[in-house]
């Protein structure tokens, strides 16, 4: 008898552990196969409408490619950056990293249309827009990847942690390590993942006081080339936009790290990778080995891109990205 109820507690147990890692937790794994029962055409149609995006617009895969960046440094990737202010709701578009410089919400809205059409109700603004950033990136020329999917959208969003989450482009390198290294991301991470500055573009009100103030660490004639689009006076021409790559800001290459090695870095924290300090050694990596760089690469959106989703029954899959079900 003690043995039969010991055994039928141990059966219990087992099988509570099995329900439990089935079901259970909120510490659910990604996977790349996610939706492959669910939604077999989800990756086609994400790829067509991103294609279409860039064909129209070369810059909106580097827009697109961002917007991930600033979804998963806040909360998680979780989508909480598409969605919009409401008179009794404050989102992360109008933090001081998103205001005037956050785009794609149009296309991150096509790409979401064309996804709904296909399935329903079944696949997360936050994925989409995690195979968007991909997709943006091969489209450009770099790497590929499998990305890991699952996850699911918040209902809330939290302008003071995208205030305090992103750096910004004033920060140094003690500042850009620590605020990678909050969300788990290896010193390395953040270097290779800043080789996303190989495309797109950034406003003079982003780079102004490196180029009027900075002399000792940036080429002469960038600076002078520069400076003719972006005047000292702010107020003036705030909006004014130049490459992040001074040479080729449409291909996803390692022209940036060569930008980087001969003080053609736009931003002040482009050039702290390269600046006399613990990353040069890495940056010299990139700006010789394409290959070291796209692997890298590849890894680290993999890591930034599990930063803590919701999975499971938290959350929810949004209808339509800028707003709660
Ligand atoms: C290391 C810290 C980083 C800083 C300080 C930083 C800062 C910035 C700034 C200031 C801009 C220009 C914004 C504007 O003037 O409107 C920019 C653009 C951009 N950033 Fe970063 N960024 C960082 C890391 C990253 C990462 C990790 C990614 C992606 C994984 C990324 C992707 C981009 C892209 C693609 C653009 C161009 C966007 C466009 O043309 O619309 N950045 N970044
Ligand atoms: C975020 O920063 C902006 C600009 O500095 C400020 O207006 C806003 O109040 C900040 N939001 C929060 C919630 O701290
Ligand atoms: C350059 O630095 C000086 C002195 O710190 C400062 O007053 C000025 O506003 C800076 N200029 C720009 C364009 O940032």
């Amino acid at each position: 008898m003690a043995t039969s109820i010991s055994y039928s507690l141990k059966v219990t147990t087992i099988v509570l552990s099995i329900i439990f890692l089935f079901f259970g937790s909120s510490s659910a794994q990604l996977s790349p196969t996610f939706y492959s029962k669910s939604c077999p055409r989800l990756l086609p149609a994400i790829k067509s409408a991103v294609t279409s995006a860039v064909s129209k617009e070369a810059r909106m895969a580097a827009s697109i490619l961002r917007l991930f960046f600033h979804d998963c440094f806040v909360n998680g990737c979780d989508g909480s950056l598409l969605l919009d202010d409401t008179s009794s709701f404050t989102g992360e578009k109008r933090a001081t990293p998103n205001l005037n410089s956050a785009r794609g919400f149009e296309v991150v809205d096509a790409i979401k249309a064309a996804v709904e059409k296909v399935c329903p109700g079944v696949v997360s603004c936050a994925d989409v827009l995690a195979v968007a950033a991909r997709d943006s990136v091969v489209v450009l020329g770099g790497p590929n990847w499998n990305v890991k999917l699952g996850r699911r959208d918040s209902r809330t969003a939290s302008q003071s942690a995208a205030n305090t989450s992103i750096p910004p482009p004033t920060s140094n390198l003690n500042n850009l390590i620590s605020r990678f290294s909050a969300l788990g991301l290896s010193t390395r991470d953040m270097v290779v993942l800043s080789g996303s500055h190989t495309i797109g573009q950034a406003r003079c009100t982003s780079f102004r006081a490196r180029i009027y103030n900075e002399t000792n660490n940036l080429d002469t004639s960038l600076a002078q080339t520069r400076r003719s689009n972006c005047p000292r006076t702010t107020g003036t021409g705030d909006n004014n936009l130049a490459p992040l790559d001074s040479q080729t800001p449409t291909s996803f290459d390692n022209n940036y790290f060569k930008d980087l090695v001969s003080n053609k870095g736009l931003l002040h924290s482009d050039q702290q990778l390269f600046n006399g300090g613990s990353t040069d050694s890495i940056v010299r990596g990139y700006s010789t080995n394409p290959k070291s760089f796209s692997s890298d690469f590849a890894a680290a959106m993999i890591k930034m891109g599990d930063i803590r989703p919701l999975t499971g029954t938290n959350g929810e899959i949004r209808k339509n990205c800028r707003r709660r079900n």
